[in-house]
């Protein structure tokens, strides 16, 4: 049995898909099992059970863990799980200790490696899915604004991610592995935002705005805290000019390329429309 953590999550519906596809059984964690939509095949449980019973390995995800893992490993020893794959991120391998995604990611990493069970770090970095956050705009016409237009990155399809996180929950092949991947092209907020535009059939545009209209922006939202914003101006601010580095991981360990922009935008056209 595979536990998923945030299956309903932009990851986590993947990772259940492909558990299921590999043949393996999957229980499926949520807040909400009345309105999580999950497979039938898959027994759904609420995520503050946690019920570790028959438990071989487990997909986690921070976000379900925000505030701290608690008692997670060691009840997981007790239980008897053989394995933790944590979706984890490339701000891990950042060791400064003013980047507080870093410190959340490689603190949970650090547990994770001292709780003698065994383990996968999966570290993606940007998701295609943040571009979900320009919804509104592009649905209403106005341009999507940010600072630093010419910031490079190469966003990654959340199935490429859950591709990997599955092969590493149902087979040996990554344990101990920390890979770390990207999307498969190097790609700015307005080639993306007109990418977005080609897959739904209506122009999007991109507007650049100052670094401290862009802050104030990021601010008014409700899950940001100031150093959250500063990590993320930093990280655009650096990526100016530079094409972002494409990792060969996704092909390595799934055997396929990973996906570009566009074909995310045309699996997420409707959500544009
Ligand atoms: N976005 C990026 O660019 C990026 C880059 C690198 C790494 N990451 C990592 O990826 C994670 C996000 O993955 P994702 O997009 O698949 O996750 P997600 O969709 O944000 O969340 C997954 C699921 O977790 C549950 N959840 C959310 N907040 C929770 C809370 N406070 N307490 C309990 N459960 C909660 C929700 O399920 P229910 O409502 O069904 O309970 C949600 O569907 C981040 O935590 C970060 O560690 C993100």
């Amino acid at each position: 049995m595979i536990l998923v953590t945030g299956a309903t999550g932009n990851v986590g519906r993947h990772v259940v898909d492909e558990v299921l596809d590999a043949g393996r059984k999957v229980r499926a964690l949520t807040r909400d099992p009345a309105t999580a939509a999950l497979p039938v095949d898959v027994e759904v449980a609420r995520t503050d059970a946690m019920p570790l019973d028959g438990v071989e390995s487990i997909f986690l995800n921070l976000s379900v863990f925000w505030t701290g893992l608690g008692d997670l490993l060691p009840r997981a020893r007790a239980a008897g799980v053989r394995r933790v794959v944590m979706l984890s991120s490339a701000a891990a391998l950042d060791e400064d200790p003013d980047n507080e995604l870093a410190a959340h990611h490689r603190g949970a990493e650090r547990a994770i490696e001292d709780s003698g069970l065994e383990w996968t770090f999966v570290r993606p970095g940007e998701f295609c899915t943040n571009a979900l956050g320009w919804r509104d705009e592009i649905r209403s016409g106005e341009p999507v604004r940010n600072a630093f237009a010419g910031a490079a990155m190469a966003p990654i399809h959340e199935r490429d991610i859950a591709a990997v996180a599955a092969r590493a929950l149902v087979t040996d092949d990554l344990v101990g592995a920390t890979p770390l991947l990207s999307g498969p092209e190097s790609l700015t907020h307005p080639d993306m935002v007109a990418i977005i535009g080609a897959a739904v059939g209506r122009p999007a545009r991109f507007e650049e705005i100052t670094e401290a209209e862009a802050r104030e922006a990021m601010l008014s939202r409700p899950y940001m805290r100031p150093g959250l914003v500063d990590v993320l101006m930093r990280l655009r601010a650096t990526s100016v000019g530079r094409p972002a580095e494409i990792s060969p991981e996704v092909e390595r360990i799934t055997g396929r390329p990973g996906r570009s922009f566009a074909e995310w935008a045309a699996d997420h056209a409707a959500d544009f429309r």
